[in-house]
């Protein structure tokens, strides 16, 4: 699929697909009442009720034969002068859903000539190209040709053109297009990565992931350190998740380099447990497949790091993933043991099920050690409480750092990927007191996500920092089972604009 602009007009244009904006009230966008000087016929359409112009209706019409285009899809856009950014996804959604079943090959899409709240026509035209990747994904990889009967055709459509008031308009709406498919396939390949099963994405094959991702792309470099790196590092806690398993960990390093080399980094640390059991304080049964989705936070970082390849913006970004699985097993550390993390702290782990927090303080201080971050950012599935908390519509954020925080709750309102902050502090820090160690790794029931941001704050003293809760929102259960992409629209966001 391929995305370009025109700044001709929809009645001057030609093209075998017509995509345009109706309205509640009967009233047309311009791109609409150019189209209806012909033959009246979107007037009647609109007259007659056969579309209401709620937001994401659709109706095809047989264009007139004096127009240049074939045929004309009308969207519904709610009422005039209110669209705001989460209606036109919704329209945008509808059109994607429409158009993915037809055998349409080329189409010009006049929605982004729409004024839209929040969103500038370079932002309107990334949302559309967005809507597209993410709306036509589907995840087939695993299934035999033989067995699939779902009937699911792939789109069939080779280009959409998108429009624009003049040729500056054109340029910005070229260059959403160009973000909005970065991002889309960004977020499609953290899916994939996120949708695979544990036992094909081990540790073993993100870190070949991460080689490849490195090798098709000039400035970034990939480093994969192995179990007995990290050992001479001193990373007993990492260590101690991956103690029970069979499958080698690895901490996966990507460096982006996009400004001067002297250029301070924005650093992201993403979760990479390809399977969490819960290791000796074993979960239940109901559920524990979505566990492998425990690597979602390290699949954010990949979908980011693939999108700023495509993008080449001029920043440095550097990605850490700790990766490995949580097993329980002969050799699996046990609750009660007490494990030295590379800061130096020592760790009573209560509760092997709160392994995330074990593999990523270790890797925020290989993070400090190694870079001077400009901005360190952890994600991570990290607690069952923060989707008890926010459901999946917000992420959890915190923050030893007011204005980073602002900055990052800003990137997500402003990519509609949004997330919430919640507090830190002494108060719930002191949840973490050991009889034994410098810390435990559970803080009980009460505040279950601040606890455990509590508990990275003790390894990011040197460092500007912020950690984000991804567990409600990365994926979705139940029958829509799968990843979202999230929160690789908030990351992208942050870093590119931030
Ligand atoms: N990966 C889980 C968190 C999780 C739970 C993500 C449900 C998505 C859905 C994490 O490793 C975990 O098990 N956390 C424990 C922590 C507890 C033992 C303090 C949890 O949330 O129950
Ligand atoms: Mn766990
Ligand atoms: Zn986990």
């Amino acid at each position: 699929m391929e995305f370009a602009a025109t700044s001709a007009k929809a009645n001057s244009h030609t093209t075998g697909f017509a995509i345009v904006a109706v309205y509640q009230d009967a009233e047309m966008s311009t791109a609409a009442r150019l189209l209806d000087k012909a033959d009246g016929q979107i007037s009647s359409a609109l007259k007659s009720g056969e579309i209401s112009g709620k937001t994401g209706e659709l109706l095809q019409l047989r264009a007139d034969d004096s127009l240049p285009c074939k045929r004309i899809l009308l969207v519904g856009c709610g009422k005039r002068g209110e669209l705001d950014r989460a209606a036109f996804r919704k329209a945008a959604q509808a059109v994607t859903q429409w158009l993915s079943a037809k055998p349409f090959k080329d189409v010009t899409n006049y929605l982004t000539l729409e004024p839209v709240k929040g969103a500038n026509p370079e932002r309107r035209a990334a949302i559309v190209a967005q809507t597209w990747l993410h709306g036509t994904y589907r995840f087939t990889q695993m299934k035999s040709k033989s067995a699939d009967s779902s009937g699911d055709v792939a789109p069939q459509l080779k280009k959409m053109t998108l429009a624009a008031n003049d040729a500056s308009g054109a340029r910005a709406v070229r260059k959403g297009a160009a973000y909005g498919e970065a991002l889309g396939n960004g977020m499609n390949y953290m899916r994939d990565l996120a949708n695979l099963p544990g036992n094909v994405c081990t540790p073993t094959h993100l870190a070949r992931e991460a080689r490849a991702l490195a090798k098709k792309t000039p400035n970034l470099k990939c480093k994969v350190l192995s179990e007995a790196d990290m050992k001479k590092l001193g990373m007993g806690s990492l260590l101690s998740v991956t103690a029970g398993t069979v499958e080698p960990a690895h901490l996966i390093v990507l460096e982006y380099t996009g400004a001067a080399k002297s250029t301070q980094p924005t650093v992201l640390v993403g979760k990479g447990i390809t399977f969490d059991t819960g290791g000796i304080s074993l979960k239940p049964p109901a559920t524990m497949d979505e566990m492998k989705f425990d690597m979602s936070g390290a699949a954010s970082v990949f979908g980011t790091f693939r999108a700023l390849a495509e993008l080449q913006p001029k920043r440095n970004v550097v990605g850490i993933i700790p990766t490995c699985e949580n097993m329980p097993g002969g050799s699996a550390t046990k609750p009660g043991d007490i494990v030295t993390s590379m800061s130096g702290q020592t760790i009573e782990v209560l509760n092997t099920d709160a392994e995330g927090r074990l593999i990523l303080c270790d890797a925020l201080t290989y993070a400090q050690k190694f870079y001077k971050p400009a901005a360190l950012i952890d994600i991570a599935t990290l607690t069952g409480a923060c989707v008890i908390a926010l459901g999946s519509h917000h992420a959890g954020l915190m923050a030893n750092n007011d204005k980073l925080a602002a900055k990052l709750l800003a990137a997500g309102r402003n990519a509609d990927d949004k997330a919430w902050q919640l507090p830190l502090g002494e108060d719930y820090e002191r949840q973490l007191d050991s009889n034994f160690a410098d810390m435990q790794n559970i803080g009980g029931r009460e505040a279950g996500t601040i606890t455990a941001g509590c508990f990275l704050g003790k390894f990011t003293r040197d460092a500007d920092w912020a950690h984000i809760d991804i567990a409600g929102v990365a994926y979705l259960g139940g029958k829509a089972k799968g990843s979202t992409g999230r929160p690789v629209p908030l990351l992208l966001e942050y870093v590119i604009n931030g």
